[in-house]
């Protein structure tokens, strides 16, 4: 992938409020947006039965897919979601494109919002990417990850995947496994699962928890046998790219996998498995149980698909997601 250069601080900063509807962050959300949404993936579920999959519900609208880091699966199925709502839809990828020659994410915006898009969904390396976005385009901004900070649609996806395989996510206990520091998808689970009534609790090496996380709604725990109690076991990639040079989070792979990697013997029978992808087969996750009829991991692939269809529609037609201001300094 390019290297992305870093976030300007005139690009972030006065914070102001955003008039439109954006998906930044789950804490952005209610109890009452979360159900909307899974009730409308669903019922979008239930068309994709159909023979012909396409609806003409977004006919007309344009949606751009801005990737500054490297996907397969988010930036697909976002793809895939706006096509089959018959959007309009252009993805744009960093390599190739003017970051290579070093633009800034504000001219990058002010380029794309010349075509007047109605939505842009960008992943980003930096905290705060989405917001640049927002100040600089009239477009609404879906957050398909943006460094550390949140990955507000795939939580919805497990939490749709959870919601259809165990018939509800309220009193499901979640062991979110790995690391924890690095992760996004962590961050973004762990608030909408707590949002939704689910216990949770993360397990890893105290390197890769980090301080305080609890106030985001979850237990900790340093014994990777406390995965044995949860309904579903969620397995964190180890995010190589996302570690600081030179610092020894793990002693290394090896001993990573030897003390917290998820085995068959460190399971229940019956857990069910899930993984946002992309896998390290034999480092975080055993091909075993990868491979596994508990695993969910495909699952939460085809979820993602209605989920996004979901979002992108709910964003162009319906209930408030209103970003908080806060959120939008704390970043800044
Ligand atoms: C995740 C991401 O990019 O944050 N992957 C994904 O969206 N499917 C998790 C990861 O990279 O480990």
């Amino acid at each position: 992938m390019a290297e992305v250069r870093p976030l300007l601080r005139d690009e972030l900063l006065p914070p102001r409020r955003l008039e439109r509807r954006h998906l930044i962050s789950i804490a952005d959300l209610t109890r009452e947006d979360v159900e909307r949404l899974l009730s409308l993936a669903r019922a979008f579920g239930r068309s994709l039965e159909r023979e012909v999959k396409k609806l003409p519900t977004l006919k007309g609208r344009t949606v751009v897919n801005l990737f500054f880091e490297s996907s397969t699966r988010t930036s697909s199925s976002f793809e895939l979601a706006a096509k089959r709502l018959s959007a309009d839809v252009m993805s744009i990828k960093s390599s190739g494109s003017a970051v290579d020659k070093g633009e800034s994410l504000k001219d990058t915006a002010i380029t794309i919002g010349a075509y007047d898009p109605d939505v842009v969904v960008i992943r980003h390396p930096h905290i705060g990417a989405p917001h640049v976005v927002a100040r600089w385009t009239k477009a609404h901004i879906v957050n398909a990850g943006d460094g550390t900070h949140q990955h507000p649609t795939q939580a919805l996806l497990d939490l749709y995947t959870i919601d259809e395989e165990l018939g509800g996510v309220s009193g499901v206990h979640v062991a979110i496994v790995g690391d924890v520091l690095h992760s996004r998808v962590a961050r973004s689970n762990i608030q909408a699962l707590a949002l939704m009534g689910a216990r949770v609790t993360v397990v890893g090496p105290p390197a890769l928890i980090p301080r305080g996380i609890e106030a985001l709604g979850c237990e900790v725990s340093y014994s990777i046998d406390t995965i044995r109690d949860a309904d579903v076991v969620y397995v964190l990639r180890m995010q190589r790219e996302r570690m600081l040079e030179g610092a020894n989070y793990v002693p290394s792979l090896r001993e990573y996998t030897a003390r917290w990697g998820v085995t068959p013997g460190r399971l229940r029978p019956g857990q069910k498995v899930m993984h946002p992808g992309p896998m390290n087969r034999g480092v975080e996750i055993d091909a075993a149980v990868a491979d596994a009829a508990d695993a969910l991991i495909e699952r939460q692939v085809r979820s993602g698909l209605v989920v996004r269809m979901a979002v992108l529609y709910d964003l162009l037609t319906h209930g408030p997601v209103e970003v908080k201001v806060a959120e939008i300094e704390e970043v800044a």
